[in-house]
């Protein structure tokens, strides 16, 4: 028999996870008070909150932007929507992903409000509401230029006018989707602009009140004030980041994440020593190695081979060799003492030293978004007001 262990049990899982990421709640309020500053103060805001809040844990972070006021927001499927109803959120939710006929007993049960951008959906939905119900709030997706979901601009209004729209469904929402809304020329955003305020204007002949006129996201909001209509749809300002280098100087937002891991072996190297899988490193002097138990299954892409950086002791460090599936390894010579346990901050900052989301991603010719949604959908999550 195994004898009883006399170790001590970790109080709680975050000493056991390999990678935390931190979640300031406090940085949230503050972009969301940055975006207030640039939208009109009857603008709806509607908090894009899919992917699992980009990676910041979509039940907390749906929850304290409840505290902060929103009162709507937007998932990318009906599952995901579940998941926040399942979490107590009763606040209305649109689903703006594409949509299939099997997903409509979910999103009825579920109060869910669909975007509508296929003529088979808008059937499908009228014909599984029950006889007496209320009209059933839906929005609909006019496509001005992406070329992904919506109908085509000529065809709305018809749409608008069909049957189910006399009983079975109300139309609460009109939006479009900018696809171009932080290159430095407008003149995509622009046009797609104009084809919304044409629809809408057509919308508007025929007889029909739409409450929330929709089409900004983050950029949309930063760059174009023309998209912002009743409601914009931030996501990645939320979370304080941005795409388009340089930021839009009037605000200033602060990242909501920090991610971090923890020394779990250190050991030395002679110098011309081959470091890890495929002797992807030579040492050129004697060296000291930190081993981290993060990898490329931890969202940690492994194309930052050789290339990405950590913070120690705030400073940086660079990684080394090929990163492994649940391993990296760090060149910390220049450390002091480096011991086991010992924090690594591989997103955010640390002590004067910061490796940003937006670092990360030039280094791996990928945007935020991807970064954020590898990294922070698989770290354990830690809450903190400030
Ligand atoms: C339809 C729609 N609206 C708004 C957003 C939010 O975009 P961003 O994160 O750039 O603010 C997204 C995200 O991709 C989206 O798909």
């Amino acid at each position: 028999m195994i004898p009883p262990s006399t170790v001590a049990r970790p109080s709680t899982t975050l000493d056991l996870s390999p990678i935390t990421a931190t979640i300031t709640l406090s940085a949230l309020a503050h972009n969301l008070s940055e975006l207030r500053r640039l939208v009109h103060p009857t603008c709806d805001i509607l908090a894009v909150v899919k992917a699992d809040a980009y990676g910041h844990g979509a039940p907390t972070i749906t929850q304290a932007l409840i505290d902060l006021g929103i009162q709507r927001f937007g998932v990318a499927t009906v599952q995901e929507g579940s998941a926040l109803r399942a979490h107590g959120v009763t606040q209305p939710i649109l689903v703006m992903g594409g949509l299939i006929p099997s997903h409509i007993p979910e999103l009825i049960h579920q109060r869910l409000t669909p975007v509508l951008s296929h003529e088979d959906m808008i059937y499908a939905l009228a014909e599984s509401l029950p006889r007496h119900a209320p009209p059933y709030p839906v929005h609909t997706k006019v496509d001005t230029g992406m070329r992904r979901l919506g109908f085509n601009p000529e065809s709305v209004v018809s749409w608008l006018d069909s049957k189910p729209f006399e009983s079975k469904l109300a139309i609460e929402g009109v939006m479009t989707h900018l696809a171009d809304a932080d290159d430095s020329n407008q003149e995509f955003t622009e046009q797609q602009l104009a084809c919304f305020q044409t629809v809408l204007t057509h919308v508007k002949r025929a007889g029909h009140s739409i409450a929330l006129i929709h089409a900004a996201n983050s950029a949309g909001i930063m760059y174009h004030p023309s998209s912002h209509f009743t409601m914009v749809r931030p996501g990645l300002m939320l979370y304080g980041y941005t795409t388009r280098k340089p930021r839009n100087s009037d605000i200033a937002l602060q990242p909501v994440m920090n991610v971090s891991t923890h020394v779990v072996h250190v050991r030395s190297a002679k110098p011309e020593e081959f470091i890890g899988y495929s002797r992807g490193f030579k040492t050129t002097r004697t060296s000291k190695i930190a081993v981290l138990p993060v990898g490329y299954a931890h969202g940690y892409s492994r194309s930052l081979s050789n290339r990405g950086m950590v913070l120690i002791q705030g400073q940086r460090v660079p990684i080394i060799g090929k990163i492994c599936m649940d391993m990296m390894l760090v060149d910390v010579t220049d450390l002091a003492h480096v011991g086991i346990g010992e924090e690594v901050v591989l997103v955010g900052k640390q002590e004067h030293e910061e490796i940003s989301v937006e670092e990360i991603a030039d280094s791996l010719g990928t945007l935020p978004y991807e970064v954020l949604c590898n990294i922070g959908t698989r770290a354990h999550h830690v809450y903190r007001p400030h």
